[in-house]
């Protein structure tokens, strides 16, 4: 998987070939496309036809509908804020990876009865950041995490630091890229 993974809102199709191109421009070869907007699913299909060497993926899935969606727009892989069973269910029939949302013991221990080793960590800022993914680690070991939410350029090489992060997820990284491209 990517290293980077921006979470990247799309409030207009005609938007989506400045953001993937600064991004691309930035050495980011990913972009988690959210379902926050209307045209969500069609920017992933225009992206995926458009950028084929980008990996594209779905955001803020929260329902069997939308993932359904996203992976017959062609989204690679599908990103939750919580934990969802139905989507897990239909990712695991696919073989696509899904990072759920997991914040607790107990939704860590959801999702790796799902087959989930990789959860997302968030709000990474407001459920304890660096130390509590630490403490959950020690019941956890196989677990990886995705700290998203609150993470930027002061606090990113705090995460990369340690082994257990998969990936790092957020909105600056659209934000740094966009502003690199002016
Ligand atoms: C997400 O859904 O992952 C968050 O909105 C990203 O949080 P950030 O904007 O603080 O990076």
């Amino acid at each position: 998987m990517e290293k980077y993974i921006p979470v990247v809102v799309i409030k207009e199709l005609s938007e989506t070939d400045k953001i993937l191109t600064a991004l691309k421009n930035s050495g980011i070869n990913c972009a988690e496309i959210t379902f926050r907007t209307a045209c969500a699913a069609e920017a992933i299909a225009y992206a995926c036809k458009n950028y084929p060497d980008m990996l594209i993926g779905a955001g803020t899935v929260i329902n069997a509908k939308q993932c359904k969606e996203a992976l017959l727009a062609g989204a690679k892989f599908i990103v939750s804020p919580g934990l969802s069973v139905a989507v897990a269910k239909i990712c695991n029939k696919k073989n696509i990876p899904y990072y759920p949302g997991c914040v607790t013991p107990t939704e860590i221990m959801a999702a790796l009865e799902l087959g989930i080793t990789t959860v997302k960590f968030f709000p990474a800022n407001v459920y304890g950041g660096l130390k509590a993914m630490k403490a959950l680690a020690a019941p956890f070991p196989q677990i990886k995490f995705i700290p998203t939410g609150g993470v930027d350029r002061s606090n990113i090489d705090e995460f990369l630091a340690w082994d257990k992060i998969a990936a790092i997820g957020g909105s600056f990284f659209v934000k740094e890229a966009l502003e690199n491209a002016q």
